[in-house]
């Protein structure tokens, strides 16, 4: 919880004519402590809102827990010449991935977490001039790198769309497919990103989520980089969705297809 000094001031009003005044003292000392130090306590379930937790940062982590797992650094981007390594292809099958997605022309695409633009700008040459790619992402210099490619490429229907970490500001009821490729694990606020991509599909619209596998010990990754399908299905379903289909047929990767359904638990 976040309060400016007015709302601790407004929350001291109230408790004045209705709790006694030691009580008043603590709830004003809580908030003030809460918006001067704007921290979360470490382990504290709730500190910024019902859905995290808050650990000493394990190597690779930021401490932030999330449904039992710690949500991984942000990968900045100078490191996106790795994203555009040549060998990306042949040794993570992307060719297959991209397949995989059967996407039709006059589609409505968000990639989201699109870094250099790696699948959005093929994506968007296979929806064609009627369809569109959203590129999505939270820092400006990878949107910077795919404008530049799209114009060098001549690719007019990519949009780019700086996100903010809780929010990927789509349009809703809207985007047929959104695809995430190694990008979810790192989001800082999952669960308020995932609430509006849920908002943002259209009637048949499906999410596709790519994740190096954390069941495989032989996938060369770092930990908090995988995901299992087990923990994948359990985060989905709090936003209300199903898994309906997983591909293993990448060498390190789950390709997993979710969609809305009445079977998931939202809320949970
Ligand atoms: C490892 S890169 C993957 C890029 C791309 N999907 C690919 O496979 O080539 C992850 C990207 O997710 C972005 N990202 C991290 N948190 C995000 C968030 N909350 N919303 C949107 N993008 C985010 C990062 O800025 C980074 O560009």
């Amino acid at each position: 919880m976040r309060l400016t000094l007015d709302e601790v001031a407004a929350l001291f009003d109230v408790a004045n004519v209705t709790i006694h005044s030691m009580v008043r003292l603590g709830v004003l000392a809580a908030a003030l402590a809460v918006t001067l130090f704007n921290a979360p306590a470490i382990g504290a379930p709730g500190a910024y809102g019902e859905y995290y937790s808050y650990n000493p940062p394990s190597r690779d982590g930021t401490g932030k827990v999330y449904m039992g797992r710690e949500i991984a650094h942000v990968m900045g981007h100078r490191g996106a010449n790795w994203l555009e390594r040549p060998e990306r292809e042949q040794k993570e099958r992307t060719d297959l991935l991209i397949e995989l997605l059967a996407l039709r022309v006059g589609e409505t695409v968000a990639d989201i977490g699109a870094g250099t633009g790696y699948f959005a700008l093929p994506m968007a040459t296979m929806v064609g001039p009627t369809g569109v790619v959203l590129a999505v992402d939270i820092q400006p210099e990878m949107l910077g790198i795919i404008e530049e490619r799209a114009r060098a490429d001549n690719i007019a229907n990519v949009e780019l769309i700086l996100a903010t970490e809780t929010d990927p500001m789509l349009p809703a009821n809207a985007v047929d497919l959104v695809l995430m490729v190694d990008a979810y694990h790192e989001f800082s606020g999952p669960r308020e990103v995932m609430e509006h991509i849920v908002d943002a599909l259209s009637e048949d619209g499906r999410i596709v989520l790519v994740e190096y596998r954390e069941e495989d010990r032989a996938v060369p990754i770092k930990r908090l980089h995988k995901m299992s399908v087990v923990q994948a299905t359990r985060e989905m379903a709090a936003v209300g969705l199903v898994l309906d289909e997983v591909h293993d047929n990448l060498p390190w990767q789950h390709i997993m297809v979710f969609r809305p359904g009445s079977d998931a638990a939202p809320g949970s």
